[in-house]
C-alpha cells in the first residue's frame, strides 16, 4: 500500500472481530513499530503482547471502562523505556526522548496494521499505575499506548481534519511568523 493512502486511511477502530491474528502478522507490526526513529537510536521502547482474555479486561477497566479493548484478540502495549533513553540522555531521555521514541513506534504500527487490512486503536487514557499493576511492569517502562489489534468489526467514520492553513505559519511577503 501507498505510504499516503495508508497515512489518510487509517481510522481508529472500536469494534473487532474475535477472529485470532497470525503470529507472523504480530511480529511485521512489531518490526514496523521497530523501524521508527529514535533518539540517538536509542530505540527506547518495548513491547507487551497481551492475548490473555483476564489480562486484556484488566486493560480495559484500566483504560476507565473502554471494554472495546478486550474484543481485539491481541492488545499491545507499548513502553518508553526510560532508562534506555536516560543512559544517553540523562533527564532528557527520561522525560521525553524515551516517549517520543515510544509514540513514534505506535504509529508505524497503526499504519502498518492498516496496511495488512487490521484495524487498531491508540488508548492514551488509562490509569498508569493499574496498567503497570496488570503487568508488572518494572520502574523503567512508562506505558504510553494501549494498542488493541483485530480484524475491524465495523467501520469507522471519517474524521475531519483542521485546514492546514490555520495550522501553519510561513515567511511570507517579509511578515513575521505570529502576528
Ligand atoms: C495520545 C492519544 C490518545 C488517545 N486515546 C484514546 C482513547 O483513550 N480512546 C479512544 O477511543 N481513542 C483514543 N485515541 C484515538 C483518537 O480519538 C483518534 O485518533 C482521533 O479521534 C482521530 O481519529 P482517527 O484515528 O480515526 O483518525 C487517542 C489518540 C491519541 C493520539
Amino acid at each position: 500500500m501507498d505510504v499516503f493512502q495508508a497515512i489518510t486511511g487509517r481510522r481508529s477502530v472500536r469494534a473487532f472481530k474475535p477472529d485470532p491474528i497470525p503470529e507472523e502478522i504480530i511480529n511485521r507490526l512489531l518490526e514496523a513499530a521497530q523501524w521508527a526513529p529514535s533518539a540517538g537510536n536509542m530505540q527506547a521502547r518495548d513491547f507487551i503482547v497481551v492475548k490473555d482474555s483476564d489480562v486484556k479486561l484488566r486493560l480495559a477497566e484500566a483504560s476507565w471502562g473502554q471494554y472495546f479493548i478486550a474484543e481485539a484478540p491481541v492488545i499491545i502495549v507499548v513502553c518508553a523505556n526510560l532508562e534506555r533513553s536516560a543512559q544517553r540522555y540523562g533527564e532528557r531521555g527520561r522525560s521525553l526522548y524515551a516517549i517520543l521514541d515510544a509514540a513514534a513506534a505506535v504509529e508505524n504500527m497503526l499504519l502498518a496494521a492498516y496496511a495488512l487490512g487490521l484495524g487498531t486503536c491508540w488508548i492514551g487514557a488509562f490509569d498508569d499505575d493499574r496498567v503497570k499493576r496488570t503487568l508488572s511492569l518494572p520502574d523503567h517502562l512508562k506505558p504510553i499506548a494501549i494498542i488493541p489489534v483485530g480484524y475491524p468489526g465495523r467501520q469507522p467514520r471519517p474524521t475531519p481534519r483542521i485546514p492546514i492553513d490555520r495550522i501553519t505559519y510561513r515567511d511570507r511577503y517579509g511578515n513575521p511568523y505570529f502576528r
